[in-house]
């Protein structure tokens, strides 16, 4: 008899601000399609966010909103299990196994700690070890496939790495989880052309107002080049961004009207808008309809928490008997 479960795909976002299209094309868009091809279990990070966000009301505005934020744009709560990070506190509990078997110099190598404390984070123990508790996060589910942006890698290597030494240790407890990078999205640009970020202060959100987000796309960066002049499509923040959304032909217009000069960037600029509030225009009506049922979106999270800790209870009793806990 073949034993065949299916996949299982598991993410998270932080419920830090609100999401950008980074955020939308680099995880959420690639985390909704996989959600038709195994058991999805996507979940609002909220303890992590407790590393950076000081603000009781906000954190739990915040964690409701990007729950409402991430169905709107498609996930659809029949098919994932959609949950809060905090009702499923045996996380905690695997975090602090895995840390007792994780290395300093592995944590101390995490770049997202380092770049952390460059842009003025106080220097935690939470946020340190911050990489021992996404490891939780994907271990406690049996997960197969991760999907997240590039800058999340390492995290999962870590996670890998933290499986591997358990296993060594006290035989196989844990599956091999990967990391499921989009490579058409790796980096999604801001508006100055650095990578989209809340924290950089250039990112365009998803569900920004109208007239927010037009001021946004037209004061992104671009060189000076007169209106006449060619215009390098690869080089442009305009384009790129036009990329993610347009179809292959307006791609390939907007590409032949750059390089053969006679367009201004404030013309391509209007055109980028003009798609962005197009394609996400659906996804603003869906939000709408969620916000008008106000016990929606807590039904859904109590449900996803009800099978979130289904799976998570199974795993912790393995691996309590694993390391002599019980
Ligand atoms: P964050 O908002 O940094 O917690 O990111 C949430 C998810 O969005 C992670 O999987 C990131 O890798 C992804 N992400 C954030 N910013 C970008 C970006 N500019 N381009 C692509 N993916 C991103
Ligand atoms: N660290 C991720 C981020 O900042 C969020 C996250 C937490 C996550 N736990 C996870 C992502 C587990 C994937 C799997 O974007």
């Amino acid at each position: 008899m073949t034993d065949k479960k299916p996949m299982r795909i598991l993410s998270g976002i932080q419920p830090s601000g609100v999401l950008h299209i980074g955020n939308y094309f680099g995880m959420m868009k690639p985390a909704i399609a996989l959600q038709a091809e195994g058991e999805a279990l996507y979940f609002i990070a909220d303890y992590h966010a407790l590393t950076s966000v000081r603000d009781p009301e906000a954190l739990r505005e915040n964690s409701r909103r990007v729950a409402v934020d991430f169905l709107a744009c498609g996930l659809d709560p029949e098919r994932a299990t959609v949950f809060r990070h905090s009702d499923v506190p045996q996380v905690t509990e695997l975090a602090w196994i895995l840390s007792t078997v994780a290395p300093m110099g592995l944590l101390e190598r995490a770049t997202s700690y380092k770049d952390k404390l460059a842009r003025g984070m106080a220097a935690t123990v939470g946020l340190f070890n911050y990489p021992v508790l996404m490891a939780a996060d994907i271990l406690i589910y049996d997960s197969d496939i991760v999907p997240v942006g590039k800058d999340q890698k390492q995290h999962i290597e870590i996670t890998r790495d933290l499986a591997v030494k358990i296993n060594e240790t006290f035989g196989h407890v844990f599956k091999l989880p990967e990391a499921r990078i989009q490579a058409a999205t790796e980096t999604v640009p801001g508006i100055d052309g650095q990578k989209m970020s809340k924290s950089y202060g250039n990112n365009i959100d998803i569900f920004g107002d109208e007239k927010d987000t037009r001021k946004r796309v037209m004061s992104i960066v671009t060189d000076s080049s007169p209106v006449d002049a060619p215009k390098d499509p690869a080089n442009s923040t305009i384009f790129k961004l036009y990329s993610l959304m347009a179809s292959k032909n307006e791609i390939a217009d907007m590409r032949d009207r750059s390089l053969k000069g006679g367009t201004g960037y404030s013309d391509f600029k209007k055109q980028l808008f003009e798609k962005l509030w197009e394609y996400f225009a659906p996804m603003r009506k869906r939000r709408e309809e969620i916000l008008s049922d106000k016990s929606y979106i807590e039904d859904v999270l109590a449900r996803g928490a009800k099978r979130a800790n289904e799976i998570a209870d199974q795993v912790m009793q393995r691996v309590r008997a694993a390391v002599g806990l019980r």
